[in-house]
């Protein structure tokens, strides 16, 4: 048994981290701020703590919590929200990850998973599916501060020797997306396919994104926690593409999940989104190599999705 640390474990793909945690026996405790998390995903068998990552409580708690394993989910993850507010956004993911790393580094926590953005830290890449070695070319403030996250993290291993691994999420959907938040669009259209609404695409729908099911995500931080790493000579020895290879366009999620839900919406198109990324898909080789392998198809994925929303929204008719 471990002691394991999921900070934004009352989110989205932490809470399903927490959950995998304790499910192969590790003592878990979830630290979250709840400003978009929900105690209710907190899972049962976790120690609940209600602090922000910037607090001193929580380096207090790292310090002192004789943690074997952090697994870092809490962001600021709105790429809008970093446009508007660069500084708000980087006090959240470079000073919160600092007060965590520093904390952990001075209590020798033994590894730190970091969740980065693979679809946000190499820009617009000219090689798809984009290998870990791509160029860092971020074009938000949130893809910098991710990517300024894995260097940081580089830093204390180098100089520190804290064990570490990065993982390069592509578009995560699953249960417990929340459509009523900055969620993606599988959760917003679900929504609306469950109130009879017409999707509303951005541009012509061609726009493509790599989407990864939640719990092949969650597969991916079970192999990282205990995967033997080498020394990193690079940032790309320690980074890792988590995302299936394959590309899906708007209109072809729509479509699918239509499908999987076996119910019809109209389609209506929309003036494109400025600075929105065209295409996005990850080769996640290396993380292959280890033995992870994505296992849920899409329409499997969003079947899944769409049945957990349609089960949890009680106002059904609540539009986005
Ligand atoms: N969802 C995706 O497709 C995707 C893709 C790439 C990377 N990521 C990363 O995965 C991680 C989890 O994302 P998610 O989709 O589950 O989002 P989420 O919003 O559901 O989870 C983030 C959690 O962090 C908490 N949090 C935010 N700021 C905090 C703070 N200052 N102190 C303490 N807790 C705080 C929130 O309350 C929330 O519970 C984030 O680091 C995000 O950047 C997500």
């Amino acid at each position: 048994m471990r002691r394991v640390l999921v900070t934004g474990g009352a989110g989205f793909i932490g809470s399903h981290v927490a959950d995998a945690y304790l499910r192969r026996g590790d003592e878990v405790v979830v630290l979250d701020s709840l400003v978009h998390g929900r105690r209710e995903n907190v899972p049962e068998g976790a120690e609940f703590v209600e602090l922000d990552i910037r607090d001193s409580g929580t380096a207090d708690l790292i310090r002192e919590g004789r943690f074997d394993l952090i697994s870092h989910h809490a962001a600021q993850m709105d790429v809008r929200v970093s446009v508007t507010d660069p500084r708000f956004d980087a006090s959240v993911n470079v000073d919160g990850l600092l007060n965590v790393l520093h904390a952990a580094h001075l209590a020798g926590v033994g590894r730190v998973l970091f969740v980065s953005s693979g679809g946000v830290v190499y820009g617009e890449p000219e090689k798809r599916p984009t290998p870990e070695t791509a160029p860092k070319l971020p074009e938000s403030p949130y893809g910098v501060t991710k990517l300024a996250g894995e260097q940081y993290l580089y830093y204390y291993h180098k100089v520190h020797g804290m064990e570490y691994a990065a993982l390069r999420y592509s578009n995560v959907f699953g249960p417990r997306q929340d459509p009523h938040g900055e969620a993606g669009v599988v959760a917003i259209f679900s929504t609306r396919l469950l109130s009879g609404e017409p999707f509303t695409i951005f541009g012509d729908g061609e726009q493509t994104r790599d989407y990864v099911y939640v719990g092949d995500v969650v597969a991916a931080n079970l192999a990282l926690s205990d995967a033997d790493l080498p020394s990193a000579r690079s940032l790309d020895d320690r980074g890792f593409n988590v995302g299936t290879g394959t590309e899906t366009s708007v209109n072809e999620l729509a479509r699918t999940l239509m499908r999987a839900a076996d119910e019809q919406v109209e389609l209506h198109h929309a003036e494109p989104r400025p600075g929105e990324l065209m295409h996005s898909s990850l080769d996640a080789g290396r993380l292959r190599s280890l033995g992870w392998a994505p296992r849920t198809s899409l329409e499997d994925g969003l079947r899944e999705t769409y049945h957990w929303i349609r089960d949890n929204t009680n106002d059904k008719a609540a539009s986005l």
